[in-house]
């Protein structure tokens, strides 16, 4: 017997449109007044109250909203989950007038996660990311990609897999993994980050394709870490391991990453401040998502990617917190959104498609989830607003206070209740 839930009492419900990304955000649609009935998990009929109160069977369990606003869960394609240790310290160094690049100079920044992480038990890195992954959720998030990265060797590289196995069988967020093995230079091959490029593409790549868990393979391709020549050979190898590819580019300095992105059909190029007018070119035509980041621009107190020409490039733009401990400490893809309207010059729909449709689709998921529309899963984040405008119109507030995940409460009343 199918179990039929019927949410009424909303306020608004906002959502785009569509099985794939909306370049342009001109699918967006408010509903006043409306209903959502779930069945076995998913979207059954959504819209005008009476439109789906004429289809919601009698037996239905209802639940009266109370006058929230629906919005589809955030999807956030761009998060460093698993992780040790703690960079409070560092931030405030950076308050009192050290840079980013200094403190990493110094032995500080990824390699200092990497020695925590490294040192962390597995136990402990799937505490600390339950945590997390269970705050994401307090804050609408309903899908995450995830990143390794913080083990630069086989065995804490392969410990921070095994705990988003773990956190994906146990916990309601769902995760897409990425290999980031080329997220630094590790200690043991100082100086040479062609060996270690040789390494990950010899032994370790391969052991990781063999998993069978992570789709993705990433890389830290910016000036002094790895540059275009290791940055190609290491994507070339995960794609002929079968891999997609998300590459961090053009972050602080302007080396060309982006259109190595597009050269390489990379699914997103991530960060992209420093990207060329012609490599955005070349990343529309590769249909290379832009995965802008505008909470790492914040944090950093730098320089913000240019969206504009992204856009007017034809680009699709996808938003995420790029959720890490050292250039952006944040899960809520919400502050993302008002960042983008006030620094990225992105419209309030822009900004919603970025963190709804467009970030599905870049994670290849946009035919289930990003919206709220019949047959879609019922990933649902309530707010307790009037409309979805006060996401960014309300700004630093967080606004949910209950989520839908595959059509049963997870958060209900701000309190986790999966
Ligand atoms: O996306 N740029 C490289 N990686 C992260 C920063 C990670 C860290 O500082 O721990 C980023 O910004
Ligand atoms: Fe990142």
């Amino acid at each position: 017997m199918s179990h039929c839930l019927l949410l009424e009492g909303l306020s608004e419900i906002y959502t785009a449109q569509g099985t794939c990304a909306d370049r342009e955000a001109t699918s967006v649609r408010a509903v006043r007044n409306g209903a959502i009935l779930v069945s076995d998990g998913a979207i059954a009929k959504v819209g005008p109250r009476e439109e789906v109160l004429a289809v919601t069977p009698a037996d239905a369990e209802r639940v009266d909203m109370g006058g929230k606003t629906a919005v589809p869960c955030f999807v956030d394609p761009h998060t460093h989950l698993v992780w040790g240790g703690d960079r409070s310290d560092e931030f405030n160094r950076r308050l009192h007038g050290a840079t980013y690049v200094d403190i990493a100079k110094g032995g500080g920044g990824i390699k200092s996660t990497v020695r925590h992480t490294r040192e962390a038990s597995r136990e402990d890195l799937a505490a600390r990311a339950k945590k997390t992954l269970d705050t994401m959720l307090l804050h609408g998030v309903g899908t995450i990609e995830a990143k390794s990265g913080y083990g630069l060797d086989a065995d804490s590289e392969l410990k921070q897999l095994d705990v988003m196995d773990q956190l994906s069988e146990s916990h309601p967020v769902e995760m897409h993994q990425t290999f980031l093995g080329a997220h630094e230079v590790p200690p043991e091959y100082q100086g040479n980050p062609g060996g270690y490029i040789d390494y990950l593409n010899a032994e370790l790549l391969p052991r990781v394709a063999e998993r069978g868990t992570v789709r993705y393979v990433d890389i830290f391709c910016e000036k002094g870490v790895f540059e275009l020549e290791d940055s190609r050979r290491h994507m070339q190898r995960a794609l002929d391991l079968g891999f997609q590819l998300r590459m961090h580019v053009d972050e602080l300095f302007p080396l060309g990453g982006a259109g190595l992105a597009a050269e390489l059909g990379a699914v997103s190029g991530d960060h992209l401040v420093h990207a060329s007018k012609r490599d955005m070119r070349a990343m529309a035509d590769a249909g290379t998502f832009a995965t802008m980041l505008p909470g790492t621009s914040f944090f950093l107190r730098g320089q913000y990617a240019d969206a504009a020409a992204f856009m007017d490039a034809g680009c699709t733009l996808a938003l995420s917190t790029d959720y890490n401990p050292g250039s952006s400490h944040t899960v809520s893809q919400a502050l993302m959104m008002a960042l983008a309207c006030m620094n990225l010059g992105m419209t309030f729909e822009q900004s919603f498609v970025g963190v709804t449709l467009n970030a599905a689709d870049s994670l290849g998921q946009a035919h289930r989830i990003g919206s709220l529309e019949e047959g879609k899963i019922a990933d649902i984040a309530f707010l307790d607003a009037p409309s979805a405008m006060y996401l960014v119109y309300f700004w630093g507030i967080n606004h949910v206070t209950d989520v839908l995940k595959e059509g049963r409460f997870a958060v209900r009343n701000r309190a986790i209740c999966y």
